[in-house]
């Protein structure tokens, strides 16, 4: 038996190790190998979680030989989440309404189930952290219209809520969204121009960035808060810093906040739940190992 000491955990694997990787390019920077390796010690799986740098024209053999290698699913990450998609037998409903996968789960005859749990992982995250969230209960603002923010707005959809307000800079990715959304859900997202964001903050229950805004090297969301009401539930997909400006400025004002390592740790735990034939631990220990994992990466 192989043993890796790392300073959270043993890491122990044989050579019927359970085996699932990150399939992406870059990969590097990804902190999936961590989490996964963390819950295979903790829960004291015969697991191996790696991270492969695969180029785009080598994804199709990839996802066809590891299954036959002895490999139980994937994560993928940029730039291969559209790509995958056309590429495994099925998809879950997420993944059909999206058009990309982010985790594939390889069954017992070889077929692959795309999946894409970003939506679900912001969700779960959400719940989580403020039990009280009721989606029907007032309007949600969204900032965004990138591959997350469609994730989130139709997880947003998906769980009940009636009013979203989308709002992007570029205002046509944000009409194009709604449009995409109003076929596949009964309440029609609204559109508010992007000067105007703070206004969409009247009478909101939730606010969610999911713009880059507030990310290491790039501006802080320029969003005045005093419109939204201290009740409104405050989020953030940014996870480096974790504490973004917009979740300094809301905590001060007494928002309930969710950080963005939530929707990291989220969405994991559909494959890890098959790769590792458990439903994986998420409290505060998982927070604390993933926050001292960041550090390091720095
Ligand atoms: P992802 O797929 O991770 O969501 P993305 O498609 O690059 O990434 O989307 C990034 C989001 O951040 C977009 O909504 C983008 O707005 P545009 O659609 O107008 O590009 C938003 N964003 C990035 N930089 C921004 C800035 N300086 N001001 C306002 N919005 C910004």
């Amino acid at each position: 038996m192989i043993m890796f000491q790392q300073p959270e955990t043993a890491m122990w694997f044989t050579a019927a190790a359970r085996l699932a990787a990150l399939l992406g390019d870059p990969v590097a920077h990804s902190l999936s190998p961590r989490l996964h390796n963390h819950w295979f010690a903790r829960h004291r799986i015969d697991g191996l979680y790696l991270a492969l740098r695969v180029p785009a024209g080598d994804l199709a053999a990839t996802l066809r030989l590891l299954p036959r290698l002895g490999f139980l699913g994937f994560n993928i990450t940029l730039p291969h989440k559209e790509a995958a998609f056309a590429l495994v037998d099925r998809h879950d409903p997420a993944a059909a309404r999206i058009g990309a996968v982010n985790t594939v789960l390889v069954h017992a005859d070889g077929s692959l189930l795309g999946c894409n749990t970003d939506g679900s992982g912001f969700l779960l995250h959400l719940r989580a952290t403020c039990p009280a969230f009721r989606p029907d209960a007032a309007p949600a603002v969204l900032l965004g219209a990138g591959g997350a923010a469609r994730a989130i707005a139709a997880a947003l959809l998906d769980a009940g809520v009636e009013e979203l307000r989308l709002v992007n800079r570029t205002a046509e990715r944000a009409h194009a969204l709604a449009d995409w959304l109003s076929r596949h859900f009964a309440h029609r997202p609204t559109v508010v121009p992007w000067p105007d964001r703070a206004e969409a903050l009247r009478g909101a229950g939730l606010l969610v960035n999911a713009t880059s805004l507030g990310m290491q090297g790039k501006p802080p969301l320029d969003l005045p808060l005093d419109p939204l009401p201290l009740s409104a539930i405050v989020a953030d997909i940014v996870y480096v810093p974790l504490a973004t400006d917009l979740l300094v400025r809301a905590r001060l004002r007494g928002h309930p906040v969710v950080d963005g390592l939530g929707m990291l740790i989220g969405q994991a735990v559909p494959g890890f739940r098959h790769w590792g034939g458990t439903e994986p631990a998420i409290d505060a220990s998982t927070h604390a190992f993933l926050r001292r994992a960041l550090e390091d990466r720095r």
